[in-house]
């Protein structure tokens, strides 16, 4: 595992654009694994500069998102597929009909095959990866066990208060999601994971600074991956006492 600390988040964006860059340019049907969460806007933000400016070709592209909440259609202005849709693929040119993001109404079961058959169908390239406070990768919360498969997961306590910042009030953050599980992610050809600002140091300084590998802290996982790179900003290394 490398790990690479970053000055500040726009370099930590642009470092991580440029694992995206390498994938696409060498493959240009590339399937990137996405993560939601506000981590890697920056780096979509990079990506869409370089799509608009510089010529990166995203329309041969295919992409598969890590998790959806259940409850929110897709158009709610909460769901990550609108996410998606705002941060990235309406500002490159992508074919919206080649990006899947899991279904979170209906017949969760029969999304939940859905999901399992589009990862089967193939292998993804780069999956991007954040994480949450408490670890998860995904919505891999940490437990006694961690699934492999898409699945539905219930959400921790510390996840519906850390993303409460986006809805009303805590109590319309949706307590369910379905996501990708820790086979699907590893089976990626390459990980990368940004972490920026001081609030995750316990479940990153874990990941970086210790050989543990644990389902208390889902992250820990990614160590287990032959190429993965963890992209961290200075202030997080700062309040781990990393000194690379
Ligand atoms: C959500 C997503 C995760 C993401 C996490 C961190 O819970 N399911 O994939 O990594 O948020 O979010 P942020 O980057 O906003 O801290």
């Amino acid at each position: 595992m490398k790990v690479i600390v970053a000055k500040d988040y726009k370099e930590l964006s642009s470092l991580a654009a440029d694992i995206m860059e390498q994938v696409i340019r060498s493959k240009p049907d590339a399937r990137m694994g996405l993560a939601t969460g506000s981590s890697p806007v920056g780096m979509y933000q990079e990506m869409a500069r370089r799509c608009a400016e510089e010529g990166l070709d995203f329309s041969k592209a295919c992409s598969v998102n890590l998790d959806e909440y259940v409850g929110l259609a897709p158009e709610h202005e909460q769901s990550y597929r609108r996410f998606m849709n705002e941060n990235l693929f309406d500002h490159i040119n992508i074919d919206k009909n080649n990006t899947y993001v899991a279904l979170g109404t209906g017949d969760i079961d029969a999304n939940l095959k859905e999901f399992q058959a589009v990862l089967d169908s193939k292998q993804t390239d780069l999956q991007v990866l954040g994480i949450g406070v408490d670890g998860h990768v995904g919505f891999n919360e940490p437990g006694e066990c961690l699934f492999g498969e898409a699945h539905l997961e219930v959400l921790d306590d510390s996840t519906l208060e850390a993303n409460k910042r986006f809805f009303a009030s805590k109590a319309e953050v949706p307590t369910k999601a379905v996501t990708m599980g820790l086979k699907n992610i590893m089976q990626a050809k390459k990980l990368v994971v940004v972490v920026n600002g001081k609030n995750k140091d316990a479940a990153t300084k874990q990941l970086v600074m210790t050989d543990e590998v644990t389902t208390k802290n889902p992250v820990t996982f990614v160590r287990l991956h032959p190429d993965c790179t963890v992209i961290i900003d200075q202030e997080l290394a700062d309040a781990m006492g990393y000194k690379g």
